[in-house]
């Protein structure tokens, strides 16, 4: 069977929604890199759990329903700002049906851990 259609809506760090209809099994980050979503900085390290630029908070419902955490996404999330309860790594998280119609939010700062580690980048 085709892969299903999951509507997803963002809210930028501005505040504005803009709604996308993902494909069962992308990443968020698949997602946001896919559907042109302006947010700056998002998803730098591409997957490769090495940056936190991809932090999204969740709507706590949808949180609780995720997938288990890794210690590598808990390792790279303690250091995103702005961390909440319900706080996960979009590149760790697979769209699904049930995810129907969720929200998720862009947090308000992002950090990229790989320019505290020296490679200082500006673009
Ligand atoms: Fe870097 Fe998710 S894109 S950790």
């Amino acid at each position: 069977p085709a892969a299903s259609k999951v509507t997803v809506h963002f809210i930028n760090q501005d505040g504005v929604r803009n709604s996308v209809t993902a494909t069962e099994g992308e990443s968020l980050l698949d997602v946001v890199v896919n559907k042109n979503l302006d947010i700056s900085g998002f998803g730098a390290c591409e997957g490769t759990l090495a940056c936190s630029t991809c932090h999204l908070i969740f709507e706590e419902d949808i949180h609780e329903r995720l997938d288990p955490v890794m210690d590598e996404e808990v390792d790279m999330l303690d250091l995103a700002y702005g961390l909440t309860k319900t706080s996960r790594l979009g590149c760790q998280i697979v769209v699904q049906p049930w995810m129907e119609g969720m929200t998720v939010h862009v947090p308000k700062g992002i950090k990229d851990q790989r320019e505290l580690a020296g490679s200082k980048k500006t673009q």
